[in-house]
Protein backbone atom coordinates (compact mmCIF):
# COMPACT_ATOMS: atom_id res chain seq x y z
CA UNK A 1 0.00 0.00 0.00
CA UNK A 2 1.42 3.42 -0.77
CA UNK A 3 2.13 6.09 1.93
CA UNK A 4 -0.45 8.35 2.32
CA UNK A 5 1.57 10.31 5.10
CA UNK A 6 2.59 13.46 2.91
CA UNK A 7 -0.71 13.86 2.56
CA UNK A 8 -2.08 13.57 5.95
CA UNK A 9 0.13 15.10 7.41
CA UNK A 10 0.86 19.04 7.44
CA UNK A 11 5.20 18.93 8.08
CA UNK A 12 5.55 20.72 4.68
CA UNK A 13 3.74 24.13 5.77
CA UNK A 14 3.33 24.12 9.19
CA UNK A 15 7.59 23.97 10.03
CA UNK A 16 7.11 27.73 9.87
CA UNK A 17 5.32 27.64 12.98
CA UNK A 18 8.26 25.82 15.00
CA UNK A 19 10.20 29.07 16.35
CA UNK A 20 6.56 29.43 18.20
CA UNK A 21 5.60 25.84 19.30
CA UNK A 22 9.42 25.58 20.89
CA UNK A 23 7.92 29.07 22.82
CA UNK A 24 4.69 27.99 23.53
CA UNK A 25 6.43 24.36 24.36
CA UNK A 26 9.03 26.44 27.14
CA UNK A 27 5.80 28.66 28.75
CA UNK A 28 3.62 25.44 29.35
CA UNK A 29 6.63 23.57 30.32
CA UNK A 30 7.71 26.15 32.63
CA UNK A 31 4.10 25.96 33.91
CA UNK A 32 3.80 22.12 34.41
CA UNK A 33 6.98 22.56 36.90
CA UNK A 34 5.16 25.28 39.00
CA UNK A 35 2.34 23.41 39.52
CA UNK A 36 4.32 20.14 40.33
CA UNK A 37 3.00 18.40 37.54
CA UNK A 38 6.65 17.91 36.22
CA UNK A 39 10.00 18.57 38.87
CA UNK A 40 11.88 21.69 38.33
CA UNK A 41 14.82 19.29 36.74
CA UNK A 42 12.78 17.71 34.06
CA UNK A 43 11.40 21.33 33.03
CA UNK A 44 14.77 22.50 33.22
CA UNK A 45 15.85 19.27 30.64
CA UNK A 46 13.46 20.01 28.29
CA UNK A 47 13.93 23.89 27.66
CA UNK A 48 17.46 22.98 27.73
CA UNK A 49 16.94 20.82 24.67
CA UNK A 50 13.84 23.05 23.26
CA UNK A 51 16.42 25.93 22.90
CA UNK A 52 18.96 23.71 21.55
CA UNK A 53 16.44 22.88 19.02
CA UNK A 54 15.70 26.24 17.97
CA UNK A 55 19.44 27.03 17.69
CA UNK A 56 20.05 24.30 15.48
CA UNK A 57 16.97 25.25 12.94
CA UNK A 58 18.32 28.59 13.18
CA UNK A 59 22.00 27.53 11.44
CA UNK A 60 19.81 25.71 8.98
CA UNK A 61 19.15 21.84 10.98
CA UNK A 62 16.06 20.21 9.31
CA UNK A 63 13.07 18.82 11.59
CA UNK A 64 13.04 15.14 11.53
CA UNK A 65 10.37 13.74 9.09
CA UNK A 66 6.70 13.43 11.12
CA UNK A 67 3.37 14.05 10.80
CA UNK A 68 3.43 17.73 11.75
CA UNK A 69 5.78 20.40 13.59
CA UNK A 70 4.03 19.18 16.86
CA UNK A 71 5.42 15.25 16.40
CA UNK A 72 8.81 16.79 14.63
CA UNK A 73 9.53 19.26 17.69
CA UNK A 74 8.57 16.21 19.97
CA UNK A 75 10.85 13.48 18.26
CA UNK A 76 13.57 15.36 18.19
CA UNK A 77 13.81 16.15 21.80
CA UNK A 78 13.66 12.99 22.76
CA UNK A 79 15.92 12.23 20.76
CA UNK A 80 18.14 14.92 22.32
CA UNK A 81 17.29 14.77 25.97
CA UNK A 82 16.15 11.05 26.00
CA UNK A 83 12.06 9.85 27.17
CA UNK A 84 12.16 12.43 29.97
CA UNK A 85 10.91 14.88 26.91
CA UNK A 86 7.72 12.68 26.57
CA UNK A 87 6.74 14.56 30.01
CA UNK A 88 6.46 17.91 27.88
CA UNK A 89 3.38 16.80 26.12
CA UNK A 90 1.46 16.51 29.56
CA UNK A 91 -1.80 17.81 30.02
CA UNK A 92 -2.38 19.30 26.62
CA UNK A 93 -3.03 18.34 22.95
CA UNK A 94 -2.63 18.97 19.40
CA UNK A 95 -5.40 20.15 19.33
CA UNK A 96 -4.96 23.26 21.36
CA UNK A 97 -1.34 23.32 20.59
CA UNK A 98 -1.83 24.18 17.22
CA UNK A 99 -4.60 26.64 18.14
CA UNK A 100 -1.77 28.57 20.33
CA UNK A 101 0.96 27.90 17.32
CA UNK A 102 -1.60 29.62 15.06
CA UNK A 103 -2.54 32.51 17.68
CA UNK A 104 1.19 33.77 18.34
CA UNK A 105 1.73 33.75 14.59
CA UNK A 106 -0.81 35.81 13.64
CA UNK A 107 0.06 38.15 16.54
CA UNK A 108 3.28 38.67 14.94
CA UNK A 109 1.99 39.28 11.74
CA UNK A 110 -0.42 41.60 13.17
CA UNK A 111 2.57 43.76 14.33
CA UNK A 112 4.43 43.52 11.36
CA UNK A 113 1.75 44.19 9.31
CA UNK A 114 0.82 47.37 11.39
CA UNK A 115 4.15 48.79 10.63
CA UNK A 116 4.01 48.31 6.62
CA UNK A 117 1.12 50.08 7.02
CA UNK A 118 3.10 53.02 8.71
CA UNK A 119 5.55 53.14 6.32
CA UNK A 120 3.15 53.53 3.57
CA UNK A 121 1.55 55.93 5.51
CA UNK A 122 5.06 57.63 5.45
CA UNK A 123 5.80 57.63 2.12
CA UNK A 124 2.54 59.03 0.79
CA UNK A 125 3.06 61.86 3.68
CA UNK A 126 6.55 62.75 2.03
CA UNK A 127 4.92 62.90 -1.39
CA UNK A 128 2.15 65.11 0.11
CA UNK A 129 3.95 67.16 2.17
CA UNK A 130 6.34 67.73 -0.84
CA UNK A 131 3.39 67.98 -3.59
CA UNK A 132 1.27 70.47 -1.74
CA UNK A 133 1.11 72.69 -4.55
CA UNK A 134 0.49 70.36 -7.55
CA UNK A 135 -2.89 70.71 -9.00
CA UNK A 136 -4.67 67.90 -10.37
CA UNK A 137 -7.87 67.14 -11.86
CA UNK A 138 -10.24 64.64 -9.45
CA UNK A 139 -12.09 62.35 -10.92
CA UNK A 140 -15.33 60.64 -10.93
CA UNK A 141 -16.17 58.09 -13.18
CA UNK A 142 -12.45 58.52 -14.59
CA UNK A 143 -13.84 61.43 -16.00
CA UNK A 144 -12.54 64.55 -15.19
CA UNK A 145 -14.58 66.17 -12.39
CA UNK A 146 -13.04 68.88 -10.44
CA UNK A 147 -9.57 70.26 -9.47
CA UNK A 148 -8.08 69.13 -6.70
CA UNK A 149 -4.54 68.85 -4.71
CA UNK A 150 -2.94 66.24 -5.68
CA UNK A 151 -1.70 65.42 -2.18
CA UNK A 152 -5.29 65.44 -1.11
CA UNK A 153 -5.74 62.59 -3.39
CA UNK A 154 -2.68 60.65 -2.03
CA UNK A 155 -3.78 61.34 1.64
CA UNK A 156 -7.19 59.60 0.54
CA UNK A 157 -5.10 56.42 0.76
CA UNK A 158 -2.99 56.82 3.87
CA UNK A 159 -6.71 57.50 5.57
CA UNK A 160 -7.55 53.87 4.03
CA UNK A 161 -4.48 52.59 5.87
CA UNK A 162 -5.24 53.93 9.04
CA UNK A 163 -8.48 52.82 9.18
CA UNK A 164 -6.81 49.05 8.11
CA UNK A 165 -4.30 50.07 10.94
CA UNK A 166 -7.34 49.69 12.97
CA UNK A 167 -9.13 47.20 12.20
CA UNK A 168 -5.89 45.08 12.96
CA UNK A 169 -5.80 46.59 16.12
CA UNK A 170 -9.07 45.31 17.00
CA UNK A 171 -8.61 41.88 15.84
CA UNK A 172 -5.77 41.73 17.85
CA UNK A 173 -7.41 41.68 20.70
CA UNK A 174 -9.75 38.69 19.60
CA UNK A 175 -6.77 36.72 18.15
CA UNK A 176 -4.84 37.47 21.83
CA UNK A 177 -6.36 35.12 24.20
CA UNK A 178 -4.56 32.08 25.61
CA UNK A 179 -6.20 28.60 23.64
CA UNK A 180 -3.75 26.31 25.45
CA UNK A 181 -5.24 23.99 28.73
CA UNK A 182 -8.12 23.21 26.37
CA UNK A 183 -6.43 20.07 25.59
CA UNK A 184 -8.56 17.60 22.90
CA UNK A 185 -11.25 19.50 23.56
CA UNK A 186 -12.78 19.05 27.38
CA UNK A 187 -9.78 20.83 28.93
CA UNK A 188 -7.54 18.73 31.69
CA UNK A 189 -7.95 16.64 35.00
CA UNK A 190 -3.96 17.85 35.67
CA UNK A 191 -3.63 20.96 38.31
CA UNK A 192 -2.30 23.04 35.41
CA UNK A 193 -2.43 27.53 35.71
CA UNK A 194 -3.81 28.76 32.66
CA UNK A 195 -3.52 32.42 33.61
CA UNK A 196 0.02 31.64 34.35
CA UNK A 197 0.86 30.47 30.99
CA UNK A 198 -1.49 33.65 29.37
CA UNK A 199 1.15 35.81 31.45
CA UNK A 200 3.81 34.71 30.34
CA UNK A 201 3.15 34.50 26.64
CA UNK A 202 1.50 38.07 26.85
CA UNK A 203 -2.01 36.99 26.01
CA UNK A 204 -4.35 39.17 27.31
CA UNK A 205 -6.93 36.41 28.75
CA UNK A 206 -7.54 32.76 28.54
CA UNK A 207 -10.24 31.56 26.35
CA UNK A 208 -13.38 30.89 28.22
CA UNK A 209 -14.86 27.55 26.49
CA UNK A 210 -12.22 24.33 25.70
CA UNK A 211 -14.17 23.43 23.10
CA UNK A 212 -14.62 26.93 21.44
CA UNK A 213 -11.02 27.01 21.58
CA UNK A 214 -9.88 24.17 20.00
CA UNK A 215 -12.13 24.66 16.89
CA UNK A 216 -12.82 27.94 16.02
CA UNK A 217 -10.53 29.42 13.48
CA UNK A 218 -12.67 32.86 13.39
CA UNK A 219 -9.70 34.94 14.89
CA UNK A 220 -7.61 33.43 11.74
CA UNK A 221 -10.65 34.23 8.83
CA UNK A 222 -10.82 37.85 10.67
CA UNK A 223 -7.66 38.57 10.43
CA UNK A 224 -7.53 37.46 6.65
CA UNK A 225 -10.33 39.46 6.33
CA UNK A 226 -8.45 42.57 7.70
CA UNK A 227 -5.83 41.62 4.74
CA UNK A 228 -8.47 41.15 2.34
CA UNK A 229 -9.39 44.69 2.91
CA UNK A 230 -6.20 46.22 2.95
CA UNK A 231 -5.46 44.75 -0.48
CA UNK A 232 -8.38 46.51 -1.42
CA UNK A 233 -7.32 49.41 -1.07
CA UNK A 234 -3.40 48.33 -2.50
CA UNK A 235 -4.99 47.48 -5.66
CA UNK A 236 -7.02 50.85 -5.84
CA UNK A 237 -3.41 52.92 -5.52
CA UNK A 238 -1.85 50.51 -7.83
CA UNK A 239 -4.97 51.43 -10.29
CA UNK A 240 -3.94 54.75 -9.81
CA UNK A 241 -0.29 54.30 -10.69
CA UNK A 242 -1.47 52.31 -13.84
CA UNK A 243 -2.86 54.91 -14.77
CA UNK A 244 -1.02 57.85 -13.69
CA UNK A 245 1.87 56.73 -15.12
CA UNK A 246 0.86 56.23 -18.54
CA UNK A 247 1.74 58.06 -21.47
CA UNK A 248 -2.02 59.32 -21.94
CA UNK A 249 -1.53 61.05 -18.11
CA UNK A 250 1.83 61.42 -17.39
CA UNK A 251 1.07 62.39 -13.66
CA UNK A 252 3.78 60.40 -11.94
CA UNK A 253 6.85 58.34 -13.08
CA UNK A 254 7.55 55.23 -11.25
CA UNK A 255 11.39 54.31 -10.02
CA UNK A 256 13.09 51.52 -12.28
CA UNK A 257 12.75 49.44 -9.88
CA UNK A 258 8.87 48.83 -10.54
CA UNK A 259 8.91 49.16 -14.44
CA UNK A 260 9.72 46.51 -16.85
CA UNK A 261 10.66 46.42 -20.54
CA UNK A 262 9.27 44.68 -23.19
CA UNK A 263 10.99 41.62 -25.12
CA UNK A 264 9.45 43.29 -28.35
CA UNK A 265 9.16 47.07 -27.77
CA UNK A 266 11.59 49.03 -27.04
CA UNK A 267 9.89 52.18 -25.98
CA UNK A 268 8.03 49.94 -23.31
CA UNK A 269 8.34 51.13 -19.41
CA UNK A 270 5.60 49.24 -18.01
CA UNK A 271 4.52 49.19 -14.08
CA UNK A 272 4.34 45.42 -13.21
CA UNK A 273 4.86 45.86 -9.64
CA UNK A 274 1.55 48.05 -9.32
CA UNK A 275 -0.29 45.46 -11.83
CA UNK A 276 1.04 42.82 -9.68
CA UNK A 277 -0.26 44.27 -6.51
CA UNK A 278 -3.28 44.91 -8.48
CA UNK A 279 -3.35 41.11 -9.57
CA UNK A 280 -2.51 39.51 -6.49
CA UNK A 281 -5.55 41.45 -4.61
CA UNK A 282 -7.31 38.11 -6.11
CA UNK A 283 -4.90 35.69 -3.91
CA UNK A 284 -6.05 37.22 -1.11
CA UNK A 285 -10.06 36.81 -1.69
CA UNK A 286 -9.41 33.38 -2.77
CA UNK A 287 -7.59 32.60 0.59
CA UNK A 288 -10.68 34.15 2.81
CA UNK A 289 -13.25 32.69 0.63
CA UNK A 290 -11.01 28.74 0.97
CA UNK A 291 -10.59 29.75 4.85
CA UNK A 292 -14.53 30.65 5.37
CA UNK A 293 -15.06 27.44 3.73
CA UNK A 294 -13.06 25.03 5.34
CA UNK A 295 -14.81 26.01 8.22
CA UNK A 296 -18.49 25.85 7.20
CA UNK A 297 -20.12 23.26 9.07
CA UNK A 298 -17.58 21.90 10.66
CA UNK A 299 -19.15 19.97 14.38
CA UNK A 300 -17.09 20.68 17.44
CA UNK A 301 -14.68 20.11 18.21
CA UNK A 302 -11.42 19.35 16.34
CA UNK A 303 -11.58 18.05 12.89
CA UNK A 304 -8.40 17.47 10.47
CA UNK A 305 -10.46 20.02 7.84
CA UNK A 306 -8.61 22.81 10.39
CA UNK A 307 -5.22 21.54 9.17
CA UNK A 308 -6.36 23.51 6.18
CA UNK A 309 -6.55 26.58 7.82
CA UNK A 310 -2.61 27.60 7.92
CA UNK A 311 -2.30 28.02 3.83
CA UNK A 312 -4.31 30.41 3.10
CA UNK A 313 -3.43 32.29 6.34
CA UNK A 314 0.29 32.03 5.56
CA UNK A 315 -0.29 32.82 1.86
CA UNK A 316 -2.52 36.00 2.99
CA UNK A 317 0.18 37.37 5.58
CA UNK A 318 2.90 36.88 2.56
CA UNK A 319 1.07 38.69 -0.20
CA UNK A 320 -0.26 41.43 1.91
CA UNK A 321 3.61 41.94 3.59
CA UNK A 322 5.14 41.84 0.07
CA UNK A 323 2.43 43.91 -1.47
CA UNK A 324 2.78 46.68 1.36
CA UNK A 325 6.85 46.80 0.85
CA UNK A 326 6.53 47.33 -2.49
CA UNK A 327 4.23 49.82 -2.22
CA UNK A 328 5.64 52.00 0.44
CA UNK A 329 8.50 51.82 -1.31
CA UNK A 330 7.09 52.57 -5.26
CA UNK A 331 5.04 55.87 -3.57
CA UNK A 332 8.53 56.82 -1.93
CA UNK A 333 10.29 57.27 -5.27
CA UNK A 334 7.94 58.06 -7.55
CA UNK A 335 8.63 61.31 -9.30
CA UNK A 336 5.25 63.81 -10.02
CA UNK A 337 4.92 65.74 -12.93
CA UNK A 338 3.40 69.11 -11.62
CA UNK A 339 3.38 70.47 -14.86
CA UNK A 340 1.20 67.64 -16.73
CA UNK A 341 -1.30 67.89 -13.64
CA UNK A 342 -1.51 71.14 -13.98
CA UNK A 343 -2.24 70.93 -18.16
CA UNK A 344 -4.88 68.20 -17.74
CA UNK A 345 -6.82 70.18 -14.55
CA UNK A 346 -7.67 72.95 -17.49
CA UNK A 347 -9.00 69.97 -19.59
CA UNK A 348 -12.70 68.59 -19.40
CA UNK A 349 -14.13 71.68 -18.23
CA UNK A 350 -13.38 71.04 -14.85
CA UNK A 351 -14.74 74.64 -13.76
CA UNK A 352 -18.39 74.13 -15.11
CA UNK A 353 -19.71 73.61 -11.58
CA UNK A 354 -17.92 76.19 -10.46
CA UNK A 355 -19.75 78.45 -12.70
CA UNK A 356 -22.53 77.33 -11.86
CA UNK A 357 -22.06 77.70 -8.30
CA UNK A 358 -21.21 81.26 -9.24
CA UNK A 359 -24.61 81.58 -11.13
CA UNK A 360 -26.34 79.72 -7.62
CA UNK A 361 -24.92 82.02 -5.62
CA UNK A 362 -26.37 85.16 -7.29
CA UNK A 363 -29.59 83.94 -6.88
CA UNK A 364 -30.17 81.84 -10.11
CA UNK A 365 -32.06 78.11 -8.83
CA UNK A 366 -28.89 75.65 -8.96
CA UNK A 367 -30.77 73.37 -11.45
CA UNK A 368 -31.34 76.59 -13.58
CA UNK A 369 -27.68 77.92 -13.74
CA UNK A 370 -26.93 74.04 -14.06
CA UNK A 371 -28.79 74.19 -17.53
CA UNK A 372 -27.03 77.84 -18.53
CA UNK A 373 -23.89 75.95 -17.91
CA UNK A 374 -24.38 73.19 -19.93
CA UNK A 375 -24.86 75.06 -23.14
CA UNK A 376 -21.49 76.97 -22.25
CA UNK A 377 -19.62 73.68 -22.08
CA UNK A 378 -21.47 72.53 -25.32
CA UNK A 379 -20.63 75.32 -27.60
CA UNK A 380 -17.13 75.00 -25.56
CA UNK A 381 -16.98 71.61 -27.07
CA UNK A 382 -18.37 72.77 -30.23
CA UNK A 383 -15.62 75.21 -31.04
CA UNK A 384 -12.91 73.28 -29.33
CA UNK A 385 -12.35 76.04 -26.55
CA UNK A 386 -11.63 75.56 -22.92
CA UNK A 387 -14.11 77.31 -20.39
CA UNK A 388 -11.00 80.12 -19.89
CA UNK A 389 -11.14 80.62 -23.79
CA UNK A 390 -13.95 82.68 -23.28
CA UNK A 391 -14.41 86.46 -22.90
CA UNK A 392 -16.14 87.93 -20.04
CA UNK A 393 -18.45 89.25 -22.94
CA UNK A 394 -18.82 85.88 -24.48
CA UNK A 395 -19.90 84.81 -20.51
CA UNK A 396 -22.31 87.50 -20.39
CA UNK A 397 -24.07 86.08 -23.53
CA UNK A 398 -25.11 83.19 -22.00
CA UNK A 399 -25.80 85.32 -18.64
CA UNK A 400 -25.93 88.95 -17.56
CA UNK A 401 -25.04 87.95 -14.07
CA UNK A 402 -21.73 87.17 -15.39
CA UNK A 403 -19.50 89.50 -14.20
CA UNK A 404 -14.91 90.16 -15.01
CA UNK A 405 -14.64 88.01 -11.55
CA UNK A 406 -16.03 85.16 -13.93
CA UNK A 407 -12.72 83.96 -15.13
CA UNK A 408 -11.22 84.25 -11.60
CA UNK A 409 -13.73 81.94 -10.74
CA UNK A 410 -12.35 79.24 -13.14
CA UNK A 411 -9.41 79.17 -11.80
CA UNK A 412 -8.13 75.69 -11.08
CA UNK A 413 -5.94 77.27 -8.20
CA UNK A 414 -9.25 79.59 -7.08
CA UNK A 415 -11.48 76.32 -7.51
CA UNK A 416 -9.26 74.35 -5.11
CA UNK A 417 -8.64 77.08 -2.24
CA UNK A 418 -12.48 77.85 -2.47
CA UNK A 419 -13.02 74.56 -0.69
CA UNK A 420 -12.33 75.31 2.24
CA UNK A 421 -15.10 72.97 4.12
CA UNK A 422 -13.63 70.40 6.78
CA UNK A 423 -11.96 67.27 5.17
CA UNK A 424 -12.07 69.56 1.59
CA UNK A 425 -9.08 69.98 -1.04
CA UNK A 426 -8.00 73.64 0.38
CA UNK A 427 -4.42 73.57 1.05
CA UNK A 428 -5.19 74.83 4.78
CA UNK A 429 -7.49 71.74 5.04
CA UNK A 430 -5.14 69.25 3.42
CA UNK A 431 -2.28 70.89 5.55
CA UNK A 432 -4.10 70.02 8.53
CA UNK A 433 -4.76 66.01 7.91
CA UNK A 434 -0.80 65.96 7.09
CA UNK A 435 -0.87 67.15 10.82
CA UNK A 436 -3.01 64.83 11.83
CA UNK A 437 -1.77 61.74 10.65
CA UNK A 438 1.83 62.66 11.14
CA UNK A 439 0.86 62.38 14.61
CA UNK A 440 -0.91 58.72 14.30
CA UNK A 441 2.34 57.01 12.69
N1 LIG B 1 -1.37 19.13 12.22
C1 LIG B 1 -2.62 19.30 12.93
C2 LIG B 1 -3.29 20.60 12.45
O1 LIG B 1 -2.66 21.37 11.83
C3 LIG B 1 -2.37 19.39 14.39
C4 LIG B 1 -3.51 18.94 15.23
C5 LIG B 1 -3.75 17.49 15.05
N2 LIG B 1 -4.76 17.01 15.89
C6 LIG B 1 -5.38 15.81 15.72
N3 LIG B 1 -6.29 15.49 16.55
N4 LIG B 1 -5.05 15.03 14.72
O2 LIG B 1 -4.44 20.82 12.68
Amino acid sequence: MKDYGKFIGSLSFDARLAFFDVVGSIAHVKMLAKCGIISQQEAKRIIKGLLAILAGMQKGRRLPQKEDVHYAIEAELIKRIGPVGGKMHTARSRNDQVALDLRLYIRDEIRAIYELLVSCQKSILVQAKKNLDAVAPGYTHLQPAQPILFSHQLLAYAWMFERDKERLKDCFKRVNELPLGSAALAGTSFPIDRKYVAKLLGFSAVTKNSIDAVSDRDFAVEFISCLAIIMTHLSRLAEEMIIWSSVEFGFVKLSGAFTTGSSIMPQKKNPDAAELVRGKTGRVFGDLAALLTVMKGLSLAYNRDLQEDKPPVFDAADTVSGCLEVTAEMIATMQVSKKRMEASAKKGFIGATELADYLAKKGIPFRKAHGIVKGIVDHCAAGDISLDGLSVQEYREFSKLFGPDVKKCIDPKNIIESKKSLGGTSSKQVRMQIEELSKKI
